[in-house]
């Protein structure tokens, strides 16, 4: 048993109860001092792999460039995909990739991107760069690169200018087993099993790039659409709607509306959730930086908002809430996207910092979702990897996912007090069996935060952490110094009911612990 009774817990109420500030020396100059309990027995829901998802867009270099070398590029790759690149996502395992898009989804056209490359036409990018594409990258090799680096597929159809037999035609290509015109084509070109693609959008941001739908003028083509969609093959499809920025409340009252005598709802429904930057990357101030993580307490809020929108049309809970892109989306510099591409930042910790924190929201609140993609894997917004030439760094992003990964699967299980503040410390805990995971983010560049957790009912047998720390908010791994910020072992130990560790200031730590 815990040495401080769950009771004493509840009846102290404000994490201000719990905590003293003293100086001493060490990581900083302060430290707060926090007691937490973990209670395995209080389950939040299944965390769902997919929770840990990502995206990729034809945008900037996240495909031409970033994870697309192609298959003459003197930099090392296999088929086409940069090696390294390959590597390091195989290694952090990527549940779900979401593909084409973003707003390309809805002008990309799939035939441009079968058959012999050099024969496949060049189009432009007219969302990102008006540059062309030569569409080298197209279906086969989005699913080759999914296979090698151990991701379902998740294919973003298009709505905005495209046509229900368009998409249903791509479903046919690639989950037909054989013996239509459109199923041989498929094995013509290299691929005689069916891609058994299982995640399909209807269209992404319909009431933006998308075609600047009306809620109600998106649902009749999401009733139209899906009506000449059936399950081609034996993986029976997951169809995602096209949801609100944000919170709001219109467009999913709106939407669901005019879903309402349908007898077949989306499997998901998905909400964009972008935590902007008011800086450059690298040129936060603390200001900038409390802001942009003050955005995961809206996300949390708009998570539980929109989850209890859709239950009142769909009391069942059939439908999966999602967000599919999701990020920090910092200012700017156009130099750089001159450079390297559309919408390229760095990832300094802060970044990494802020995408601990949204995974954090998405573990507590595992019950109520079932994806999350964050925006984007490679070159892109909140990148886990960058690129030059043949270099290729993992950013804090990429280890705020790693750090998060023993979570995948797990229960998630209820912290008192809460500690969803993001600008306090932040919590997330999970258990299987005898197997504990707690994901603990310190937001504060300046102070360490000695922790005190207890698990209620349990005895801790070991306890081992890791922690992705660095008190410069804009410090970042780069081309010339790719491993400043990798994750480091901490001490953290463990007696009877509890663990004790010393949070670095502005890190995300993790601790792996063993119940008795
Ligand atoms: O991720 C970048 C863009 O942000 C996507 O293309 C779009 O869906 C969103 O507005």
């Amino acid at each position: 048993m815990s040495s401080i009774t769950r009771r004493g817990f509840v009846a102290g109420g404000s994490a201000a109860l719990f905590s003293a500030i003293t100086t001493r020396k060490g990581f900083s100059a302060g430290t707060t001092e926090r007691k937490i309990q973990v209670s395995p027995n209080d389950s939040l829901g299944t965390i769902h792999p997919e929770l840990h998802g990502h995206f990729a867009e034809h945008l900037g270099s996240c495909i031409y460039g970033g994870l697309w070398v192609g298959l003459h590029s003197p930099i090392p790759n296999i088929r086409g995909h940069r090696k390294l690149a390959v590597e390091y996502l195989k290694a952090l395992g990527v549940p779900v990739l979401r593909w084409p898009g973003g707003c390309f989804a809805d002008d990309y056209h799939w035939r441009d991107g079968v058959g012999e490359p050099d024969k496949r036409p060049k189009r432009v990018n007219i969302h990102w760069g008006g540059y062309t594409e030569d569409n080298s990258f197209g279906t086969h090799e989005f699913v080759d690169l999914c296979r090698l680096i151990g991701a379902q597929p998740y294919f973003a159809g298009n709505v905005g200018s495209g046509s229900p037999r368009e998409l249903r035609d791509w479903m046919e290509y690639c989950n037909y087993p054989s013996g239509s015109s459109l199923s041989d084509e498929r094995a013509r070109n290299g691929s005689p099993e069916p891609f058994r693609i299982k995640y399909w959008g209807v269209g992404n941001e319909l009431w933006g790039c998308g075609g600047n739908m009306t809620p109600s003028e998106y649902c009749d083509y999401y009733r139209q659409f899906t009506t000449f969609l059936p399950r081609f093959g034996d993986v029976p499809p997951f169809f995602i709607a096209c949801g609100p920025s944000k919170d709001n409340a219109d467009w999913t009252n709106q939407f669901f509306a005019g879903m309402k005598d349908r007898r077949r709802q989306p499997d998901g429904y998905t909400m964009h959730f972008y935590s902007n930057g008011r800086a450059p990357a690298t040129r936060f101030t603390v200001e900038d930086m409390n802001a942009q993580f003050a955005s995961f307490r809206q996300l949390e809020t708009a998570i539980l908002h929109q989850r209890g929108l859709i239950d009142a049309f769909d009391p069942q809970g059939k439908v999966g809430l999602m967000v599919d892109e999701w990020g920090v989306w910092d200012r700017m510099v156009p130099e750089e996207e001159r450079e390297r591409g559309r919408l390229w930042q760095q990832i300094p910790i802060r970044a990494g910092v802020a995408t601990a924190l949204g995974l954090n929201v998405f573990h507590r609140n595992a019950s109520k979702l079932v994806m999350c993609n964050i925006a984007q894997m490679v070159n892109v917004l909140d990148s886990m990897l960058l690129t030059e030439g043949d270099k290729c760094v993992r950013t804090p992003s990429y280890y705020a996912f790693e750090l998060a990964k023993p979570h995948r699967g797990k229960t998630s299980i209820k912290t008192e007090p809460a500690q969803e503040d993001p600008l306090e410390l932040s919590v997330s805990a999970s258990v299987d069996g005898n197997s504990l995971v707690l994901t603990l983010v310190n937001p504060k560049h300046e102070e360490s935060i000695k922790l005190q957790c207890s698990v209620a009912g349990k005895s801790v047998a070991s306890a081992k952490a890791r922690s992705l720390y660095h008190s410069d908010i804009n410090a970042c791994n780069t081309f010339e110094s790719p491993d400043a910020i990798v994750p480091k072992n901490v001490p953290a130990t463990a007696h009877g009911a509890e663990i004790a560790i010393e949070l670095p200031p502005l890190s995300v730590t993790t601790i792996e612990a063993t119940l008795g």
